[in-house]
């Protein structure tokens, strides 16, 4: 959600602070603030809007020192101006936060008892001013931090800078991530690793409820009852290459371009060359004793597993629950005997999703994740993990890492056939076969690009727009009006398309385009019927499909988009290409901020 960074160098901190922070941005670009200290005394810079602001703030007002924190925000407390932009400062304290403060209310009652006055209305500054309540009744800056995060009920990621004190951060995490760097007489803290990528590659993780403190000689780490906890330090791999934009406009363009390379590479994980078995890591799943699968996830993810419901269901004849985790963990649905829980998300950190995977922990048989980050929290608190090798995702809106998942989960429901006797050696060795082409048949789909840019010209002019879909490509349909909303702003929904007549009809007049996902598949002369429904009232059709589709029920539509053909359980990692893109160039033919649009963020840590 927000993104935190902390630094003790040897040189002028605040210019690291920010590039450290750029690499954050994704995570939240309502504001942006620095504090640092400078000959024993604490300072601080702050803007309203991208990072770009707070650096031309520092051009014309820098702020010297070698000790800092800093912050990029994700408003949820308070709206996003100054004096609610972190570092939040009450006196000798500088915090930045990432998370949520659920007690604040309690605390600043307590506070203003005291006569104590506010200037925010963040939860975070109860925690600047807590702390600060605490120094002044006599206790050092460590103990203080540590008092106050005693009093803290919530998820947060916490760094406490302080007046007077040139060698020391504070860090602390419950619920939310937090990474501290080691460096050559330098550390460093932050919300990823990605953030202090080009200054260390040597990381510890600190675990939930964890509290460090951070010098310049090396760091100090006591687990949530106050004892000292020896947590690993180790060398992670990132390459820097895949945060930066590789050539293109965007990181959402890097990012779609970069499929059929992920993908090859997720294949290569699970379905080693020369073996037509799907490996799993540690010790796998035996499906032969799972009755049922329950399939929980925000967003994109949400519709990874929606689309994975068909292939278990269909291919191995395995009965899934899919819900989105926001429902699902308070629901408190019975999970009965022979359960597996299975958990996706990109980040690993979607607070929701944590929330659910928690809730099924002692009562699924077995906990299972897809994650893109192997050492997220969603992860580590998995019976076992499976990466999806998607690499980086920054553009906020989830390209890759969507194809990926759904890569893994189709993966994972051919092992799951295989293991219950669903599936003939002659249709595996065709899925495997079909996947094992897949990276290249993507490529062909990437080359319809200009084609679709066109389309997208059009579709730019559009007030709302409607996605079709059924079956397999049902999924796909929210998927692609999920992407054109969130970054085009154009109102889009999705019906799967046997719904069409029942209400959303209506809609249809001759404003409104309608994108229809229908490659030339068992169902495809029933969507060719409701897209003849459509046409009959002057509604405007999109069609993407294949040759021979377009060929049957190109007739009447206002435009068309040619995909190369694919085996039906392939189509919706495939389409996927064309509905990524559509709404990519229907953005940036509006001139949306397309990597980082309004009101989000690319990993949701809070509720
Ligand atoms: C949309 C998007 C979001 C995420 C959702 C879950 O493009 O990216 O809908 O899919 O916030 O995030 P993860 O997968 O990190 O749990």
């Amino acid at each position: 959600m927000c993104g935190i960074v902390g630094i003790l160098s040897n040189h002028e901190a605040a210019p690291t602070l920010v590039e450290a922070l750029k690499r954050l941005e994704y995570r939240g670009y309502d504001s942006a603030g620095i504090a640092t200290v400078n000959k024993g005394k604490l300072g601080r810079r702050r803007a309203v809007g991208k990072l770009v602001n707070l650096n031309d703030l520092l051009v014309h007002d820098p702020l010297p020192g070698k000790s800092g924190i800093g912050h990029t925000r994700w408003a949820t407390h308070g709206a996003p101006t100054v004096s609610n932009a972190h570092p939040h400062r009450a006196g000798c304290v500088a915090v930045v936060h990432n998370g949520i403060i659920e007690n604040y209310r309690d605390l600043r009652g307590e506070l203003s008892e005291c006569g104590i006055e506010f200037q925010t209305e963040t939860d975070t500054e109860t925690v600047a001013l807590l702390t600060e309540r605490y120094i002044t009744d006599g206790l050092d800056p460590v103990e203080a931090a540590f008092k106050a995060l005693d009093r803290l009920e919530g998820a947060f990621a916490l760094a406490f800078l302080f007046d007077g004190e040139e060698d020391l951060i504070v860090a602390a995490r419950k619920g939310s991530p937090l990474a501290i760097g080691h460096g050559d007489g330098e550390m460093y803290v932050g919300s990823d690793a990605i953030a202090l990528a080009p200054l260390t590659d040597r990381i510890t993780y600190l675990e939930e409820g964890d509290r460090a403190i951070v010098t310049r000689s090396g760091v100090e780490i006591r687990d949530q009852h106050g004892a000292l906890a020896n947590r690993n330090l180790r060398t992670i791999q990132i390459d820097t290459s895949q945060v930066d934009k590789g050539g293109h406009k965007h990181y959402m363009a890097k990012e779609i371009a970069e499929q059929p390379h992920v993908i090859a590479e997720a294949i290569r994980h699970y379905l080693p060359v020369g073996d037509d078995m799907v490996h799993l890591p540690g010790d796998g799943i035996d499906f032969t004793k799972v009755q049922r699968l329950t399939m929980v996830a925000c967003g994109t993810a949400y519709y990874a597993c929606l689309t994975a419901k068909y292939w278990f269901e269909k291919i191995a004849r395995l009965p899934v629950e899919v819900d989105v985790a926001s429902e699902f963990r308070y629901r408190e649905p019975p999970i009965t005997e022979g359960t597996l829980a299975l958990f996706v998300s990109q980040s690993g950190e979607t607070a929701d999703t944590l929330a659910a995977l928690r809730f099924c922990q002692d009562k699924a048989d077995k906990i299972v994740s897809v994650v893109n980050v192997p050492e997220s929290s969603i992860a580590r608190e998995s019976d076992l993990a499976l990466p999806i090798y998607a690499g980086v995702e920054i553009g906020v809106a989830s390209t890759k890492a969507f194809t990926c998942q759904l890569a893994v989960l189709l993966m994972l429901a051919l092992k799951a056939a295989n293991d219950r006797g669903e599936i003939s050696a002659e249709d595996l060795a065709d899925h495997v076969s079909g996947l094992r082409g897949l990276p290249n048949t993507l490529n062909t789909a990437l080359e319809q690009n200009d084609a679709i840019q066109q389309a997208a010209q059009h579709l730019s002019e559009a007030r709302d727009v409607l996605f079709l879909g059924r079956g397999v490509m049902y999924p796909l349909a929210h998927e692609g009006a999920l992407k054109l909303k969130e970054i085009s702003y154009i109102h889009a929904e999705a019906y799967a398309s046997g719904e069409l007549k029942h209400g959303p009809i209506a809609l249809i007049d001759q404003h409104m385009p309608v994108v229809v996902l229908a490659p030339r598949d068992a169902l495809f002369d029933k969507t060719v019927s409701n897209m003849q429904e459509v046409m009959a009232r002057k509604g405007k059709v999109l069609l993407v499909s294949d040759k021979d589709g377009l060929d049957e029920a190109r007739d009447g539509t206002w435009i068309t988009i040619q995909m190369p053909p694919i085996m039906e359980n392939l189509t919706p990692i495939l389409y996927s290409i064309p509905a990524q893109l559509l709404a990519y160039h229907t953005a940036v033919a509006k001139g949306t901020d397309v990597d980082q649009p309004r009101n989000l963020a690319k990993s949701v840590t809070v509720e």
